[in-house]
């Protein structure tokens, strides 16, 4: 990688983006761009950052990642080479919820916002490798169909949402690395940690684990820690693990479709 870089990491408003952030920011020469809903709380977590670190160059943008419309406005008024893509932004909220634009909100947020994001930004990747996308995952997954992804036919569960997604970007991890290979970008998904979050929290977990073990994974990644030809594969803590999900390439590429139908 150049040594000036530029990162760029959803919901580090939260527990475990902040600490992807901040992790990301320990080298002041890269710019570390959080990607925020609430402006106040982004204002206090790019401070926080800043003063923590010492690195001046960490800000935000303003995106609803639930809505199409905000990806596309938030990729159109981006300037410059990104190096980095950490998607980290979901949810899970207990009761069954639509975006703005009528999709089921974990579907939206935690599966589609990963996909449009890298649709939306590898195209400012640069052409000479090296760039990352990490997409914070789970080993909680599993239980995905694909007729019924956004929970219309099934009750809707929280947690069933939640795992569905997780395999989801699993997958997507996977589709995604096979499209990008010869741009010499690498996508990998991973577990994080056992964090206590309002995420965690709604799932009714707590979490062993602080922040930072939760972020270290993910950072490590971004660095490209698992090295230059790593891609479409899931780590936990630092160590590739073999995922079921994503050698199913026929649902990989079902589930790619549906996604890229929802435009
Ligand atoms: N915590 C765990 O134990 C655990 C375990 C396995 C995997 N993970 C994964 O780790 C990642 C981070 O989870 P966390 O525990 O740190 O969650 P969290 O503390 O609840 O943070 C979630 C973040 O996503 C943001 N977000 C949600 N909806 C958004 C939207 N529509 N637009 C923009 N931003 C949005 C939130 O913004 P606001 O601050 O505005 O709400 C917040 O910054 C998730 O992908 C999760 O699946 C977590």
């Amino acid at each position: 990688m150049p040594n000036r870089t530029c990162a760029l990491v959803t919901g580090a408003t939260g527990a475990i983006g902040e600490a992807i952030a901040r992790g990301l920011a320990a080298d002041d020469t890269r710019e570390v761009v959080l990607v925020a809903r609430n402006r106040d709380k982004a204002q206090r977590t790019v401070q926080r950052i800043q003063r923590e670190t010492g690195n001046v160059r960490v800000r935000f943008e303003m995106a609803d990642l639930s809505r199409g419309g905000a990806i596309r406005d938030l990729a159109s008024r981006w300037q410059g080479p990104l190096h980095i893509l950490v998607n980290n932004a979901a949810i899970t909220p207990p009761r069954r919820e639509q975006s703005a634009e009528g999709v089921e909100l974990q579907f939206a947020t935690n599966v589609l916002a990963y996909f449009r994001m890298i649709r939306a930004f590898t195209p400012y990747m640069p052409a000479t490798g090296g760039a990352q996308v990490v997409n914070v995952a789970s080993y909680w997954a599993g239980g995905l169909e694909l007729d019924d992804l956004e929970f219309r036919r099934r009750r809707y569960n929280n947690d069933a949402a939640y795992r569905q997604s997780k395999q989801a970007d699993r997958m997507l991890s996977t589709a995604f690395a096979q499209r990008l290979v010869d741009k010499g970008i690498r996508v990998n998904a991973c577990h994080p940690g056992d964090v206590n979050s309002n995420l965690s929290n709604n799932l009714g977990f707590g979490g062993h684990q602080s922040p930072e073990e939760g972020a270290d994974t993910p950072v490590w990644l971004a660095l490209g820690g698992a090295g230059v030809n790593a891609t479409g594969h899931y780590f936990e803590k630092r160590r590739m693990v073999p995922c079921g999900f994503s050698k199913d390439q026929d649902t990989v590429e079902r589930l790619f479709e549906a996604c890229e139908a929802f435009g």
